[in-house]
C-alpha cells in the first residue's frame, strides 16, 4: 500500500503557524508536499486543516525518515523552525536521510552568517542549502508572502516553479527573485525589517503629532489613515493603522488602542541591521531612532517616574494642551508630507546598506529588484516601492534615492511642511526620533560642506591626526597650540 503512494515534490519541516500556512498555501498551488514535526498533534493538525480549506495534496509524516523517503529527488525539504539551534537539530536529524543533491531551504528570520556557516557544513554531504527570508507574517506564508532566497543557484531553480506560484503576486511578477550566494537572502530579510522598523516608527510619530498637537480623535485618525491609504502613502501599514484605529475596547469604554500598554516588543532582526549597518559604515539613524524608540518603550516605569520627577521640577505637561489656533486641515497636510519625506530617507539608508554588504560579500544585489518583490506579500508592501525599482533600473549606481531626480523633486517639494511638523513637535515637546532623524540625514547629506573642518582641526591638535585641504592635496599637520598661543600673545585682542 505505502509503496505505491506518489512521492511528494518537496517537503516541509516545522509546523508552527507560519509553517503550517506555508505548507497549505504550497499544497493548493497544486505541489504534492509532505509535512512533517517531531510533535505528533502539530502533524495532525496541519492535514486536519489540509482537509477542511479544500482538497490538497499534503501528507502528513512522523518520523524524519518517512518523511525525507516520501519526497522525490532531488529533495527539497523547508524547514520553518525557530533559528538558532533548532535549526541546527532540525538540519542534523534529516540530512541523515538526505543524499548528494538534495537540498535544504531555511525559511526562518536566521543571522546570515549561520546561513553560510551550514552551506559549508551540509556541502560535505553534497546536500545544497538556501536560507530564504519569508515576509508577510501568517497572512502572507497562506496566501502570498515576498520569499528572499539566497544560497545555491541551483536549488533555487529547483524549486522556482513553486516559489513562484507560492509568493505574492504583483502587476511586474512574482515577488520572489534569486537575492544571491551565500547568506544574502536572510540578510536582505533582515534589512526588510529594519526597515519596517523604521516605517512603524515613523507612522507612530505622525499618530502622535496629529493626536498631541493637533488633538485629533482616533475617529478622526481613523478616516485620515484611510485618506492617506488612496495616495502616495498607500501601503499594508498605513491601511492597518487606519483599522486599528476603528477597534473599540471589548473590555470596557472607549478604543483598544488607548488601552494598550506602551511597551514595544522586538526580536533581534532591527538590532542587527543597526549593528550592520555600524560595523559597514553607512548611516542609518532612521532605522537607529526607531530601534533606541523601542528600548526606551521598554523602561515604562522609569518614564514614569522621570515624569513625576521633572513635572515636580516645573515642567508643564503639555500633551493635551493642543496648540490654540492650529489649522488642523494644514497639519493634516504637513505631517502627511514629513511622513513621506521621513520615509524616502529611511529607505535610503536601507537600500546603501545593502549595497555596501553586498560590495564587501561580492552578492551582486540587484536593488530595484529588491524594491520590486517587496512590492507585495511583505509588512514593508507598498506603492512607493515601485517608484523606488524605477529609480534603480533609471540608474544601477544611484549613489542615494535622495538624489534621483524624481525623489529629489518630491523631497524638495515636502521639505517646507516636513520643517514645519518637526519644529511645532519639538516646540510642543512631542518627540519626533524617526523624522528628525530622516531630516538631519537629508540636510547633511545634501550640504556640501559640514562642519567636519573643525571636527578634523580638533583631531590634528591632540593627536597629530593630520587633515587635508580644500585647496591643495596632500595631508598636512599644524602646531594648532603653539601657533594660538603665539597669535594670542602677538595679537592680544582680548588683552
Ligand atoms: C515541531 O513542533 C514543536 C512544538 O510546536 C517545535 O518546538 C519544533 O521546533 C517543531 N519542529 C520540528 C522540526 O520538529
Ligand atoms: C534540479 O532538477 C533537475 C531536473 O529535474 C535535475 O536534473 C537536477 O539534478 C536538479 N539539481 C539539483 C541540484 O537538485
Amino acid at each position: 500500500m505505502e509503496a505505491s503512494i506518489a512521492l511528494s515534490r518537496v517537503g516541509l519541516a516545522g509546523l508552527a503557524v507560519m509553517g503550517q500556512n506555508l505548507a497549505l498555501n504550497i499544497a493548493e498551488k497544486g505541489f504534492p508536499i509532505s509535512v512533517y514535526n517531531r510533535t505528533v498533534s502539530k502533524v495532525d493538525e496541519t492535514i486536519h486543516r489540509a482537509h477542511n480549506e479544500g482538497t490538497f495534496p499534503l501528507t502528513g509524516h512522523y518520523t524524519p525518515r518517512d518523511f525525507v523517503l516520501s519526497i522525490q529527488r532531488p529533495r527539497s525539504v523547508i524547514i520553518l523552525v525557530k533559528a538558532g539551534a533548532p535549526v541546527d537539530q532540525t538540519i542534523a536529524s534529516l540530512s541523515e536521510y538526505m543524499e548528494p543533491g538534495d537540498c535544504i531551504i531555511d525559511g526562518g528570520n536566521e543571522w546570515y552568517q549561520n546561513t553560510e556557516r551550514r552551506i559549508h557544513e551540509v556541502n560535505d554531504k553534497g546536500i545544497l542549502y538556501l536560507g530564504m527570508g519569508v515576509s508577510g507574517g501568517e497572512e502572507g506564508a497562506r496566501h502570498g508572502p515576498s520569499l528572499m532566497p539566497g544560497g545555491s543557484f541551483e536549488a533555487y531553480n529547483n524549486i522556482t516553479d513553486i516559489l513562484q506560484k507560492v509568493a505574492a503576486q504583483v502587476e511586474d511578477g512574482p515577488c520572489v527573485t534569486y537575492i544571491g550566494e551565500g547568506g544574502s537572502g536572510n540578510f536582505v530579510k533582515m534589512v526588510h525589517n529594519g526597515i519596517e522598523y523604521g516605517d512603524m516608527q515613523l507612522i507612530s510619530e505622525a499618530y502622535d503629532v496629529l493626536k498631541n498637537v493637533g488633538g485629533l480623535s482616533n475617529a478622526e485618525l481613523a478616516e485620515i489613515f484611510t485618506e492617506w491609504n488612496k495616495g502616495e502613502l498607500e501601503s499594508f501599514l498605513i491601511e492597518i493603522t487606519s483599522d486599528i484605529f476603528r477597534v473599540r475596547d471589548e473590555h470596557g469604554d472607549g478604543d483598544l488602542v488607548d488601552k494598550i500598554l506602551d511597551k514595544t516588543g522586538m526580536k533581534g532582526t532591527g538590532k542587527w541591521t543597526v549593528q550592520q549597518a555600524a560595523e559597514l559604515s553607512v548611516a542609518a539613524p532612521t532605522i537607529a531612532a526607531s530601534l533606541d524608540c523601542r528600548y526606551l518603550s521598554g523602561l515604562k516605569e522609569e518614564r514614569e517616574s522621570a515624569a513625576e520627577v521633572l513635572k515636580e521640577a516645573g515642567l508643564k505637561e503639555e500633551v493635551g494642551t493642543v496648540k490654540s489656533g492650529i489649522d488642523k486641515k494644514r497639519l493634516i497636510d504637513d505631517v502627511r508630507q514629513a511622513l513621506y519625506a521621513s520615509k524616502i530617507c529611511s529607505y535610503a539608508q536601507g537600500m546603501n546598506l545593502l549595497r555596501a554588504k553586498s560590495n564587501e560579500k561580492g552578492w551582486n544585489l540587484n536593488l530595484g529588484e529588491l524594491a520590486r518583490i517587496w512590492k507585495g506579500g511583505c509588512i514593508i508592501r507598498a506603492v512607493f516601492l515601485d517608484r523606488i525599482k524605477k529609480a534603480y533600473q533609471r540608474n544601477p549606481n544611484l549613489a542615494s534615492l535622495v538624489v534621483d531626480p524624481e525623489f529629489a523633486r518630491e523631497m524638495v517639494q515636502r521639505q517646507s511642511a516636513w520643517r514645519r511638523v518637526v519644529g511645532l513637535a519639538i516646540s510642543a515637546g512631542i518627540s519626533t526620533p524617526g523624522m528628525c532623524a530622516s531630516l538631519a540625514y537629508f540636510d547633511t547629506y545634501r550640504r556640501a560642506r559640514l562642519p567636519a573642518n573643525l571636527v578634523q582641526a580638533q583631531r590634528d591638535l591632540f593627536g597629530a591626526h593630520t587633515y587635508e585641504r580644500v585647496d591643495r592635496p596632500g595631508s598636512f599637520h599644524t602646531e594648532w597650540t603653539k601657533l594660538a598661543r603665539k597669535s594670542n600673545s602677538g595679537v592680544g585682542a582680548f588683552n
